[in-house]
């Protein structure tokens, strides 16, 4: 059976519960949110083919520094960069490295950063280039998964709902959803309860509070849901090599509704095509 935890007595640490948050607390995460998402609409301009992943991992990283932030997978669990970077079949967890991005790419960029305490968390797909047809439509399959999700969420409905929202529409779209990694609770924690699954049924799983403060962040596939990890112990690729994409937000429940923290300024939650 879930709990619900006042967020201001709770421990610092993923206890099970489900935290609350206040007022204050969703400005908190409003700012982290925000810096967050002013650093991947940085990336817009930077992300072109010929440019390394290395490249948009030390960018992320003076970003945050030059922000007074930090960025929450340096460290996390023995990893060691700023960002992951998920290029074409690579589901999430993408290490950066010298390799240069190549026309017709796509590329997930998927940025924490901690400010004051508070973890901002989201990602966002590149387009690299001119992309084909098929890779174009997966991402704005994707994007709207993420919307839809997003819709679903106020007082009283369930993370089931969430879910099913997501999945009914993917495989309505004849693509498919990841079941190997989940949305999560956000906060002052990296990683928290509860845990957001992108499928699932109606009135499953947990009822929403005012107060919670979680991810969404539908890893969807052209082809088949199952994944492996690499031997580097983070790279998880589609097994079939299929395309894969995922967009993120951290986001809050509130009173009627939803109050995303990660919207981008710019209007840049979905990076545009490159036309040539
Ligand atoms: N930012 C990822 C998420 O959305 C987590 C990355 S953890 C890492 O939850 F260690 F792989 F970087
Ligand atoms: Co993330
Ligand atoms: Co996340």
């Amino acid at each position: 059976m879930v709990s619900y935890i006042d967020a201001a007595t709770a421990p610092l640490k993923n206890t099970g519960q489900i935290r609350i948050y206040d007022k204050a607390d969703f400005e908190a995460m409003h700012a982290a949110g925000q810096l967050t998402a002013r650093c991947l609409d940085g990336l817009v301009d930077l992300i072109k083919p010929g440019v390394r992943t290395d490249e948009i991992d030390d960018f992320v990283y003076s970003f945050a520094r030059d922000n007074n932030a930090l960025p929450a997978t340096l460290g996390y669990r023995g990893y060691t960069k700023s960002t992951c970077t998920s290029i074409n079949h690579v589901v999430c967890h993408g290490i950066p490295n010298e390799k240069p991005l190549k026309e017709g790419d796509i590329v997930n960029v998927d940025v924490t950063l901690i400010l004051d305490g508070w973890y901002g968390d989201s990602s966002r797909m590149y387009p690299v280039g001119k992309i084909k047809r098929a890779a174009e439509r997966l991402l704005d399959v994707t994007y709207e998964s993420l919307l839809r999700g997003i819709a679903v969420v106020k007082p009283g409905a369930t993370t089931g709902d969430i879910g099913a929202a997501i999945q009914e529409y993917v495989e309505g779209e004849r693509c498919s959803v990841v079941r190997d990694f989940c949305g999560h609770g956000v906060g002052r924690i990296f990683h928290d309860m509860p845990n957001i699954l992108h499928y699932g049924r109606p009135g499953e799983g947990v009822e929403l509070r005012p107060g919670m403060i979680f991810t969404i962040e539908p890893m969807v596939n052209l082809g088949r849901p199952p994944v492996k990890v690499l031997s580097d112990g983070w790279t998880a690729v589609t097994r079939d090599r299929s395309l894969s994409a995922q967009y993120e937000h951290s986001l809050g429940v509130t009173e009627d509704g939803v109050q995303i923290f990660t919207s981008s300024p710019k209007g840049l939650d979905k990076p545009p095509l490159q036309e040539d």
